[in-house]
């Protein structure tokens, strides 16, 4: 009986300073995550206003809003250590600094797919913003028809301790588009094992067809502003204008 007792202590020596471990190795990295997420915050926000100035002004001089809507968001702590953990990477925030680009991600929605390079080159075209990285699933579809234009840019952000430069993963893409993402992504995830491939493939003609009808929209948006071009330069129209 009396020499039960000591193995049991020995038990509880050993799973406490484990858990304290852990703990203070979960709260070091809670903390040095809100420290740069205000950082990957303010670098979204940088990005918004200018893309939102952008649509603005081609608003203004074409009549025609490229930006259907943007959406963004700063990845989460779990996510982070999930997506380090499945690239066998360590488990820190300074690891995650250097190997995600994808800390703050923009999505951007576009009407037509001419609006999409038109949007990419005016941000490109901006002095301060540098192209670390593209990926045209576009030009060159993935195998299952995801299609987007991903550009990882660098963005000026200024804090109290200076300039800093920070990764945005800029996902480019029409409306079209992110409908087939947006529920091919349900799908997968909904799936609790592989898709099979019979659905995947199904999913690619739909990307096909998707593709097709963005591109005849694209081109009755066209034909459209022509018309309207024409109306708008016809000596009727000139005349009207003029007396108002
Ligand atoms: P992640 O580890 O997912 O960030 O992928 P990656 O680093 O290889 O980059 P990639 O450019 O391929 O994908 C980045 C992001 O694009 C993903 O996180 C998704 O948001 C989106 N994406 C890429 N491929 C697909 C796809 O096949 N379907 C959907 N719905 N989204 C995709
Ligand atoms: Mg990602």
């Amino acid at each position: 009986m009396e020499q039960k007792t000591p193995e049991i202590k020995q038990v509880k020596i050993q799973i406490q300073p484990l858990n304290v471990g852990i703990n203070y190795a979960m709260e070091e990295l809670r903390r040095e995550y809100a420290q740069i997420q205000g950082v990957y915050e303010a670098a979204i926000r940088e990005i918004n206003a200018r893309l939102q100035t952008l649509d603005s002004e081609f608003s203004f001089k074409h009549m025609h809003n490229p930006i259907h809507h943007i959406e963004s968001r700063v990845k989460s702590l779990p996510s982070i250590v999930k997506k380090l953990h499945s690239l066998g990477y360590p488990i820190s925030i300074s690891c995650a600094k250097k190997t995600l680009h994808d800390i703050a991600g923009v999505r951007v929605v576009c009407r037509y797919v001419d609006d999409i390079y038109r949007i990419a080159d005016l941000l490109l075209s901006q002095d301060d913003i540098s192209l670390i990285l593209e990926k045209n699933y576009i030009k060159n579809p993935k195998a299952n028809g995801y299609r987007s234009l991903h550009i990882v840019v660098d963005v000026p952000v200024y804090m109290s301790r200076g300039k800093l430069y920070i990764p945005v993963e800029i996902q480019i893409r029409t409306v079209a588009m992110d409908f087939w993402a947006t529920l091919e992504h349900g799908i997968r995830y909904k799936a609790s094992d592989e898709v099979p491939q019979s659905i995947v493939e199904e999913l690619r003609d739909c990307a096909n067809v998707i593709t097709e009808t963005d591109y005849k929209m694209q081109e009755i948006f066209k034909a459209l502003q022509k018309v309207e071009d024409k109306v708008d330069e016809s000596p009727e129209s000139i005349v009207k204008d003029d007396g108002v």
